[in-house]
């Protein structure tokens, strides 16, 4: 029975090899492969041979098979390269393929700039846990448990175990909470840092998704000063949004700055007139203060010999006050059309 294989994949081979065209290929694929091929011939010869030689003769069978399952593909392949190099030439006058290249999301182009804009001023990025204890999100920032003002930020609490004296886990409501690690690392100011982290938080509408970034920035040294916090978002601002845009400070209240503001940009569709989108010509930033002494005190920095500020903002928010954005939640949506048009 070998030999009559042997025979039948020479046959083959030779047939195949000399095939023209695909039409040939398949009349040879049914003289092969068909009920009525010499393969099938043999394997139907099985039954009668000696019990013995049975399972050899099936797996040779087999492998013929395979052989001619081989030939076969190979040779359609042959016609195929054959026919392609027979039409193959170059049209001089076609168009060029475009290739298209990709580009950074928005939030990440921002997050660029920003970074680049503060490290102009001496500041450096440091990262800090999206995860945080509740000390470092709250308590050592003068919110003791309990404070109604943590309802302001709506926060997520991870279910785990507390530490004794860090208490509990939380996906990081804001990005102070790398307020006292940073001081904690330093030791001693001078401290220019900017923290820029994903944070979390309850809330879902047109100007808010729950997953957002921040970037905090946190400036302490001898003899600082609201001027100095003034300057700074006046720097910021006009390398950001450009150079007729101007800040203000609004009184505000945080727990962790004395005094505390809320800064403002003048709005670029009216440039500070009012109109319908700012309602007053103003558009809100962010938080920003100057560093209350117990969060000094938490991070063990002497408030009599330093002082400094803090100011912690959104980083989508800002971008849509740069480039209008009519829902926030587009930046999050992976919808190609929008994202194509900030490239
Ligand atoms: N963490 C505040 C928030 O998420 C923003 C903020 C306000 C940050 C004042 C600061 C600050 O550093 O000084 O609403």
């Amino acid at each position: 029975m070998e030999k009559r294989i042997r025979k039948i994949l020479n046959e083959a081979a030779k047939e195949f090899e000399s095939a023209g065209d695909e039409s040939e290929i398949d009349q040879l694929y049914v003289k092969y492969f068909g009920k009525k091929s010499p393969l099938n011939k043999l394997t139907k010869k099985i039954s009668t041979l000696d019990p013995a030689l049975k399972p050899k003769a099936g797996q040779n069978i087999n492998k013929a098979k395979s052989t001619l399952e081989k030939l076969f593909d190979r040779a359609k392949r042959n016609v195929k390269t054959k026919k392609a190099s027979a039409t193959k030439y170059i049209d001089v006058t076609a168009p060029g393929k475009k290739i298209t290249i990709g580009h950074l999301h928005l939030v990440s182009q921002a997050i660029e700039e920003i970074v680049t804009i503060f490290s102009k001023l001496g500041y450096s990025l440091q990262s800090y846990p999206e995860i945080d204890w509740d000390w470092y999100a709250f308590e050592s920032l003068n919110m003791p448990k309990d404070h109604p003002a943590r309802d302001d930020w709506e926060t997520f609490f991870v279910k785990a175990p507390p530490n004794p004296k860090l208490g509990n886990q939380v996906l990081t409501p804001h990005t102070s909470n790398g307020q006292v690690r940073e001081m904690e690392n330093v030791k001693k100011p001078p401290i220019r840092m900017i923290n820029i982290a994903r944070c979390y938080r309850r809330q879902i509408d047109i100007s808010h998704t729950p997953m957002f970034h921040q970037f905090e920035g946190l400036l302490i040294d001898k003899n600082i000063s609201i001027p100095n916090l003034k300057g700074t978002f006046d720097y910021f601002t006009t390398n950001f949004f450009g150079k007729n845009r101007v800040t203000r400070l609004r009184p505000h209240h945080f727990r962790f700055t004395e005094p505390s503001f809320e800064v403002d940009v003048t709005c670029d569709v009216c440039g500070g007139k009012s109109c319908r989108i700012c309602k007053s010509g103003w558009l809100e930033l962010g938080g920003a203060g100057m560093v209350h002494p117990k969060v000094l005190e938490a991070g063990k920095i002497d408030p009599k010999k330093y002082s400094g500020f803090a100011f912690g903002w959104g980083i989508e928010r800002t971008i849509s006050m740069k480039t209008k954005i009519p829902d926030i939640r587009l930046l999050y949506q992976n919808d190609i059309r929008f994202l194509e048009q900030f490239s």
